[in-house]
């Protein structure tokens, strides 16, 4: 072997001690009043210990890059990312005694910046745009390695099996009332979460031939679009307002073939939704997981109207206390122009008499 073998045996040793430290993460049950018969399940990844869904993504990125022999004793690891992967990889790079660079667009919340620094890492603000190249001129420069999740996401994760939140929520499903899911509901950044939940349903198809993939995009991005059309070229001239969802750009991870259905949620829509879930849940999440929460509440509705029983799943992806400066902030709401009160309405009358009403 070319490199260090006590290097990397240590680091091995290490990524696995994390994963051996780690319970997996809670699936939640929600009763919803208004559609009795659909039981609604919450995977609530802000549990992990770099607080997000993209534990995992980092735990597998590194992985990918070490066993590539990519990343080697003091290698500097560059990320692009709007913020929870940088956190996640900045935890992990810290386990591994690795220098670690952000590249984040320069709005991201100053918590986020906060707890990249906590772990060590260091944060290099670029225009929303720059990000891949700012990041590719670093690693080249630098001699580092950039991790690229928008590329690896979807290679770097074993949608076989091998601890992805795909088989950890059909696990957890399994002695439900309910055990196989008519709906998962997700939303996208790098698509890596929607890949590996609809190729593992595949892969297991005999098993999960009647749950469906819902993704949830917010406004600003290119993915519902590019569901319709298949136009791998759209573009978007602005960045998303949702934390970690939706791409000015069609991103190599977001695979639309394993999709069966998407929904655009507006963006005062997913904000209304997670202050009504902190009101029913007592907990504040991120803005992703109103998103998700509000197609959810939709498909629920006309399963509702249809007369259908079932369950359905879907994801907390992060904690709201990451961000009290924006999401859960009145006057940075008020200030984005964001009129949060018909949502409100909405999604009440679908929570407690599963009518959905468009308006
Ligand atoms: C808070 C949050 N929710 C959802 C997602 C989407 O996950 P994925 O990149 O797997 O599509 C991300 C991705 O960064 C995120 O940060």
């Amino acid at each position: 072997m070319t490199h260090s073998a006590p290097w990397l045996n240590e680091t091995m040793r290490r990524i696995e001690t994390d994963y051996n430290r780690s319970a997996d993460t809670h699936l939640i049950f929600h009763h919803v009043p208004g559609c009795a018969d659909v039981d609604l399940y919450f995977k609530d990844e802000s549990t992990h210990p770099s607080g997000s869904l993209k534990h995992r993504l980092a735990r597998s990125l590194f992985l990918y890059g070490v066993c590539n022999g990519k990343i080697n004793e003091g290698t500097t690891i560059i990320e692009s990312s709007s913020g929870s992967t940088a956190v996640s990889e900045a935890y992990f790079a810290q386990f591994l005694g690795l220098p670690f660079i952000a590249v984040v667009p320069e709005k991201t919340a100053p918590a986020k910046l906060e707890k990249i620094k906590f772990y060590g890492g260091t944060c290099h603000l670029v225009d929303p745009s720059d990000i891949y190249s700012d990041a590719h001129r670093l690693a080249q420069e630098l001699d580092g390695y950039y991790m690229d999740q928008f590329t690896n996401a979807e290679r770097a994760t074993d949608w076989r099996s091998n601890n992805n939140i795909a088989d950890s929520i059909f696990e957890q499903m399994s002695a439900e009332q309910h055990p196989v899911p008519r709906w998962v509901v997700t939303s996208a950044g790098t698509g890596g979460t929607s890949a590996t939940i609809g190729r593992y349903m595949r892969f297991h198809s005999r098993q999960y031939c009647q749950t469906n993939l819902c993704v949830a995009d917010p406004e600003f991005s290119v993915f519902y679009d590019y569901f319709q059309t298949g136009d791998g070229a759209l573009t978007s001239n602005r960045g998303s307002r949702i934390e970690g969802i939706g791409r000015p750009r069609v991103e190599p991870s977001f695979i639309r073939e394993v999709i069966d259905r998407m929904e655009r949620v507006p963006d005062a829509a997913s904000i209304a939704a997670i202050h009504f879930l902190e009101k029913v849940m007592g907990r504040k999440c991120g803005a992703s997981t109103g998103t998700n929460f509000y197609a959810t509440l939709k498909i629920m509705c006309e399963m509702k109207t249809a007369h259908e029983k079932g369950s359905v799943v879907t994801m907390i992806c992060d904690s709201g206390a990451r961000y009290m400066d924006t999401y859960y902030n009145d006057e940075w709401i008020a200030e984005q122009g964001f009129d949060l009160a018909p949502y409100l309405q909405q999604i009440e009358q679908a929570y407690r008499h599963g009518m959905w009403e468009d308006f």
